[in-house]
């Protein structure tokens, strides 16, 4: 592969490479030295990519993208970057992808086309020298199903295997990272309409679910409603009440 198609013209703290552990790994490095808000680390391929929940992210070199971003901002702020991370992301496939295809947020920010995953998000926080977070993320955007990982929660699906067609990886690349400028700018002014965007494109809510929590018992649920920090709130079949910060939620169909 040429660093070519993954470089991005007059786009400042960027770096892009062949080949990375895990681009959140090289982000949080940046991080520690004081990167800048919105500085990005873009990889051909990972060799150790990981997803929520300690599992493994496929990522092949040559076909999709691993990108992640430092975002610099109070605490207060930070707790809404998985919600911004997923509405940046869903709106830039927006712009690439058919109006007949639609893609969805799955709580807490898995992006979904026809209940198989397109794209998954990782945020970690960096408390030195700054407060920040690092937004991992991953778009299987020319995978065939050769280069999809198979037995996965949810299928795996890509950008090609949805329209048919392959993309242009700078483009897309671009214009994600166009929309993040953007919904880091609400992210500051106004973190609350990132939250109403994502309510408005979550499929999960209203839903009956199935919730998987680690050292828990598996319960079914009825998923409700966001609270105002984005965590996901359930009613159990006994009436009770649960808010999820972090859990594994499958639609029940
Ligand atoms: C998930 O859905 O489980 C989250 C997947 C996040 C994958 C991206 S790819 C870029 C960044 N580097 C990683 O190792 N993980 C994230």
């Amino acid at each position: 592969m040429s660093l070519e198609e993954l470089s991005v013209p007059n786009r400042s703290h960027f770096q892009a490479h062949e080949s990375a552990t895990s681009t959140i790994d090289l982000a949080r490095t940046w991080a520690r030295k004081g990167a800048a808000d919105g500085a990005t680390v873009v990889a051909d391929r990972q060799t150790s990519g990981r997803g929520r929940s300690g599992r493994v992210w496929y990522s092949p070199p040559g076909v999709n993208l691993y990108i992640s971003q430092v975002i610099v901002a109070p605490l207060h702020q930070l707790r809404f970057t998985p919600i911004l991370g997923a509405v940046a992301v869903r709106e830039a496939l927006l712009a690439h992808l058919s109006k007949s295809i639609n893609p969805v947020i799955k709580w807490p920010n898995d992006i979904l086309v026809n209940g198989s995953k397109l794209a998954g998000i990782l945020a970690e926080i960096e408390n030195h020298p700054n407060q920040s977070c690092i937004l991992g993320i991953g778009i299987n955007v020319n995978a065939t199903q050769t280069d999809l990982p198979k037995d996965t929660r949810i299928p795996a699906t890509s950008m090609r295997l949805v329209a048919g067609n392959i993309f242009d990886r700078k483009m897309v690349l671009t214009t994600v990272l166009d929309s993040l400028d953007k919904k880091r700018i609400t992210l500051k002014s106004n973190p609350r309409e990132l939250l109403k965007d994502y309510s408005t494109h979550c499929i999960t809510l209203g839903k009956k679910v199935r919730v998987t929590i680690p050292d828990h018992k598996p319960f079914f649920a009825l998923a409700s409603s966001l609270d105002e920090d984005g965590n996901l709130l359930v009613e159990d079949d006994a009436g009770r009440l649960h808010t999820l910060l972090a859990a594994d939620v499958d639609l029940i169909l």
